[in-house]
């Protein structure tokens, strides 16, 4: 498949650590990238770190250090568990980069030019958490506390600069009406419209620079303010691509990879993407994402994760779960476990009870019987499986072609839970087909059958075809499964997906090897 694919995660705030909220947003995106990829297309992964903004100035205070010196010590950690991830994005960006600076001031400049920017004042209440003035309505139906922290809203005079958010609410209205993809999932699009059609008022955009320690995009028509970090934080999505052009040494990628195919965030951060991203893009005249994908919130044995209650699936948490299964398992339960888009609970039991149905007795089971009686019966070698249309294999075949053909669609929706259950749906399909069709006792009765043969080469068939579907969700062990089958694929950037039913000719014998997802004891 040509085209090209571009996919953001939101950039991550740098007063804290890496958690598995972050983790979930991240892995998440890399999948449809590497799947892509895959495909062949012309893929673009974005992710990054939002490191200015009042959060970040605090937290740093309480350390006693610089907010660059915080910035720079906690970007580690998150680069560090994107590699341990196997996060294979292709760019990351930090909003305190002189290639990012430059640009939202140039683009705030622009608006400015536009006359979509004015001179203002606010006097009402502040969500100190989320960064947000909050109309009176609003700040009444919370309590008077932050929707998303809990937190007491604080009350807040100052003159500032404001977008006029309002005046595109109506264009932005009839785009969320006409591209039904726009916002996804479904119910997330009607919220959005609900609240819309309430009315918005027009968007502070700067804050103070000396309460904010200078740390900060100043405003290019005003440098003791400083523009306000969500403006800075959503225009990574356009800077990292070298948008707007500078003459810089910045390559210029926005005519190959924009607009945004998919920006992948979590629910709490749907207003900003869904409502001020768009409208400033209109204001700037440029093309509209054309998904925001909001996908749910992790809990922890049914309880919110939060800093107070330390409850928090950590980076050493995450650690200690790699440590145990690997990288990869992670990756895969995140996104087999819960529909994506919908909450999820996070439990062990059910870590250890999916990986062991699926992966210990499932896909390494079946990879390691194939590979074992190959070697045994076949000296290692596999011939070509029997052809889509043998009735004998019918119920492998059909399984293979359902996810061949059903996966484009299921990717392209993010629907990862689908896919996942038609890679198990096939496993299953053929460890049935060895139940049923006892290639062992056939090797006893008649070693030299071209059945035994026929037989082992449709179960190496179904691995080969189970092993390239994982790869995007399991790199690491999709590799070395498809290395122990003996299969050479991809080389020279040739596309491998979608696969094909004896696409493959096997030129290299199996080899055993260590079990690829080895029994965790219930
Ligand atoms: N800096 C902003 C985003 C700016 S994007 C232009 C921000 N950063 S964040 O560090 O708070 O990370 C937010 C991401 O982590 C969101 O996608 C959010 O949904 C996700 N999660 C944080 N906790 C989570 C869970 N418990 N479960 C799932 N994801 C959650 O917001």
């Amino acid at each position: 498949m040509s085209g090209k694919f571009y996919i953001t995660t939101p950039i991550y705030y740098v007063n804290d650590q890496p958690h598995i909220g972050h983790a979930y947003t991240t892995i998440a995106a890399d999948v449809p990238a590497r799947y892509w990829r895959l495909c062949g297309r012309d893929v673009r992964f974005l992710t990054g770190t939002d490191e200015h903004g009042i959060k970040i100035v605090k937290a740093a205070g309480r350390e006693g250090i610089t907010p660059a010196a915080l910035a720079d010590r906690v970007v580690v950690h998150f680069r560090d568990l994107w590699e341990r991830m196997e996060i294979g994005y292709d760019d990351f960006i930090r909003t305190s980069q002189e290639r990012h600076k430059n640009r939202v001031r140039e683009l705030v400049r622009r608006l400015i030019d536009r006359d979509q920017i004015y001179l203002g004042s606010y006097d009402g209440w502040y969500d100190e958490d989320q960064e947000e003035f909050v109309t009176e309505n609003s700040a009444r139906e919370s309590g008077y506390k932050s929707p998303i922290s809990g937190r007491e809203l604080v009350r807040h005079t100052e003159e500032s600069y404001f977008f006029r958010l309002s005046r595109w609410v109506g264009p932005l209205i009839d785009h969320i009406e006409s591209h039904p993809e726009f916002i996804l999932p479904a119910t997330r699009r009607n919220e959005v419209l609900s609240k819309l059609k309430l009315g918005v008022e027009d968007l502070s955009v700067s804050r103070q620079a000396d309460k904010l320690k200078n740390w900060g995009v100043p405003m290019p028509n005003d440098p003791g303010r400083s523009v306000y970090v969500w403006i800075d934080a959503l225009s990574n999505y356009v800077t990292a691509l070298g948008y707007p052009p500078l003459g810089d040494t910045e390559q210029d990628l926005f005519a190959r990879y924009w607009p945004a195919d998919i920006h992948l965030i979590g629910k709490d951060i749907l207003w900003f993407h869904a409502v001020y991203w768009p409208c400033l893009l209109l204001a700037l005249d440029l093309p509209l994402p054309v998904t925001v994908f909001a996908h749910g919130w992790w809990l922890n044995q049914g309880r919110k994760m939060s800093k107070t209650l330390g409850n928090f699936i950590s980076r050493e948490e995450i650690g200690k779960i790699c440590a145990e299964y690997s990288p990869d398992y992670f990756r895969y339960f995140l996104l087999r476990s819960v529909r994506f888009g919908d909450d999820g609970n996070f439990s062990p039991e059910q870590l250890r009870e999916i990986y062991n149905a699926e992966l210990a007795n499932g896909v390494g089971n079946l990879l390691s019987r194939t590979v074992k009686m190959v070697e045994k019966y076949l000296s290692g070698t596999i011939g070509p499986p029997p052809p889509e249309g043998s009735s004998r294999e019918a119920e492998v075949i059909v399984r293979a072609r359902e996810l061949i053909e059903k996966s484009p669609g299921w990717m392209a929706r993010l629907e990862f839970q689908a896919y996942i259950g038609a890679v198990v749906g096939l496993e299953t399909a053929a460890n049935r087909y060895i139940e049923i069709n006892k290639p062992y006792r056939l090797a006893r009765e008649d070693p030299a059958s071209p059945r035994l043969a026929e037989i082992l080469a449709t179960c190496a068939e179904a691995v080969r075809i189970i092993l390239i579907y994982l790869l995007p969700l399991m790199p690491e062990k999709a590799a070395r499964g498809l290395e122990t089958l003996g299969v050479d694929y991809g080389g020279a950037g040739e596309a491998i997906l979608p696969a094909r039913w004896g696409g493959y000719r096997w030129t290299r014998p199996v080899k055993k090897g260590a079990p690829l997802f080895p029994k965790q004891p219930v």
